[in-house]
Order: C-alpha cells, then structure tokens, then sequence
C-alpha cells in the first residue's frame, strides 16, 4: 500500500483531531532587491512598477505569520542584481537533511542557484549539484515518501530522474500546460504531506495540467480539494500548510471556505506586490522537510 491510504483501515478520527500542526522549519530571503526588472512568465510586466516598501512589509508579515505559528525561519542574505532572490522556494529541495541544488532555466536567475547551494552547504546540508534544469520547491513538492514533480515551463523531465537519485524517493511527473502556471508550486497545494496522523492531502486546479496528467492526479488523489479557476489565478495554491494552519493569499476566498470545511484554519496574507512577479506564499518559502 502507499503513504497515501496506508491509515484507510485505522479507526476513524474525527477529522479536526488529526489535522495536527507539526512545528517546520523555513528557509526564506529578504526582499531587499525586489523588483520586475525583467519578463519571464505571464505575471511579470516591466511597466507596472513595485512598491518597494509596501512589498517589504507584506513579506514582513509573512514571516512573522511563521513565527507566531511556532515555526523556525532562518534567513539567506539576497544578492543585489537578483530581484527574483526573495522566491526562495526555487533555491533546491531539501528532504532530510539532504538537499537537490537549483540550476535556473533563465539566465537571468541563473546566479541565485550557487547563493542557495552554499548557504545549504554551510548551515549542514549534503547538497546534490544538479545537471539537469530545475527550479527547487517551485517544481518538486514533498509529499509523504515521495515527490510531485513538475515539468513544461521550467524544470526538465530529465532533472525529475536526478532529483529522485538525489534524495532516494520516488518521483511522480506531471506536465504543465498553461504558462499562467508555470511552476507546479502555483498549480498544487501541499496541505498534509502525510508525515502524520492524518493521509496526504493536496488541493489543485485541474486546468494547469495535460490530460494524463490530470488523470494521475485524479487517480492518486480522488479526494483532493478542486481549486476554481479564479482562486487559481490570484495564486492561491500557492500556499504553505503545517498540517493545520494553511497560510494563503487572501484573495483565494472560496478556497479558503473548502479548507475550512476540512478541518484546517486558513491563515489569509496578503502579498499583492509578488503576485506582479508571478509569486506568493509558497514562491517566498522554501521548507526544510525531515
Ligand atoms: N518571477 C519569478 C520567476 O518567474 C517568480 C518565481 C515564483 N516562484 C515559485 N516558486 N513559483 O521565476
């Protein structure tokens, strides 16, 4: 049986019961260089300016939100030049004191890859340089004793082999299709990895994903919440969950609701100035999974 339905055949809980927050451990960059300097994905726009200050404080919020939930945010020193730095869930993945390094698909992000390798490297962890193209959290999703791995925009299938190597867990693949969600971490939300009492869980919006691999995830996850459109496309997928507190973009209210009714307590924040980068919660959080 797989991690997914191993707890089918335990007594039932009452779902609030095991929707238990377990304490995390976050990697996360200050936005000191924020800006839309250049045009890589359908959110960026070069004219709309950012509000700098108003994006620092945003951010501000967000990690203090971590920190009043009980969890650990360390903090890498953003490079000048690399406005897209604050996203620090494409600087690898990191499962178990192991970790896969980043190679960027645009050359623009491609020194940010190095900056995350060697802090990883000098806070203890056993990093993987990767061959193959592939942007960290923003396209590999821990989940239980496996991995959601996305490809289409930015991370090659071939990286998908290397990150499975890498961190000695099974890889699922599924295909992007729509470049508004260019990044699997803006089409998935992670909201139990099945680490706990409770079974995996996730949230997605069908539309980003080919025809197979909708059926993939159908198949995997026949009870997962079905994102609308709308809620997709103010990012709230884009969000991190404890196990119970799931923190997301205010606007995605009615995802909101369906969390509610599942026994988690959405936690709703507001990072307007990145969604004009094509980022948010998840984008500026990359998490340290056991
Ligand atoms: N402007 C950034 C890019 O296009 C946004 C990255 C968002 N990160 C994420 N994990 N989805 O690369």
């Amino acid at each position: 049986m797989t991690v997914l339905d191993t707890r089918s055949a335990a007594a039932p809980l009452p779902v609030e019961a095991i929707r238990a927050p377990r304490p995390r451990h976050y990697l996360m960059c200050t936005p000191s260089h924020f800006e839309v300097a250049y045009a890589i994905n359908p959110w960026m726009d070069v004219t709309v300016p950012v509000d700098v200050d108003r994006a620092r404080l945003q951010w501000e919020v967000l990690r203090t939100t971590y920190l009043s939930l009980g969890h650990r945010v360390d903090l890498i020193d953003p490079l000048s030049g690399q406005p897209d730095m604050v996203f620090a869930a494409n600087g690898g993945l990191v499962i178990g004191g192991r970790a896969y390094g980043a190679k960027f698909r645009h050359p623009e992000r491609a020194a940010e890859g190095g900056a995350y390798a060697a802090w990883l490297t000098a806070n203890g962890y056993r990093v993987t340089e990767p061959g193959r193209t592939n942007e960290g959290e923003g396209d590999f999703l821990a989940l239980g004793s496996m991995i959601l791995a996305g490809t289409g925009f930015r991370t090659s299938l071939a990286a998908h082999i290397e990150a499975a190597d890498a961190l000695d867990r099974p890889v699922v693949s599924l295909e992007l299709v729509d470049p508004r969600f260019y990044h699997l971490d803006v089409a998935i939300a992670i909201l139990d990895d099945g680490n706990g009492q409770a079974p995996a869980d996730i949230a997605y919006f069908p539309g980003a994903f080919s025809r197979h691999s909708q059926r993939t995830l159908r198949d995997l996850f026949p009870d997962a919440i079905i994102c609308s459109e709308a809620d997709a496309l103010v990012l709230g997928l884009n969000a991190v969950s404890d196990g119970h507190h799931v923190v997301l973009p205010t606007a995605a209210t009615e995802l909101a609701a369906s969390l509610r009714d599942r026994g988690y307590t959405p936690v709703p924040v507001d990072l307007g100035e990145f969604i004009k980068s094509g980022g948010s919660v998840k984008c500026c959080t990359m998490e340290m999974h056991r």
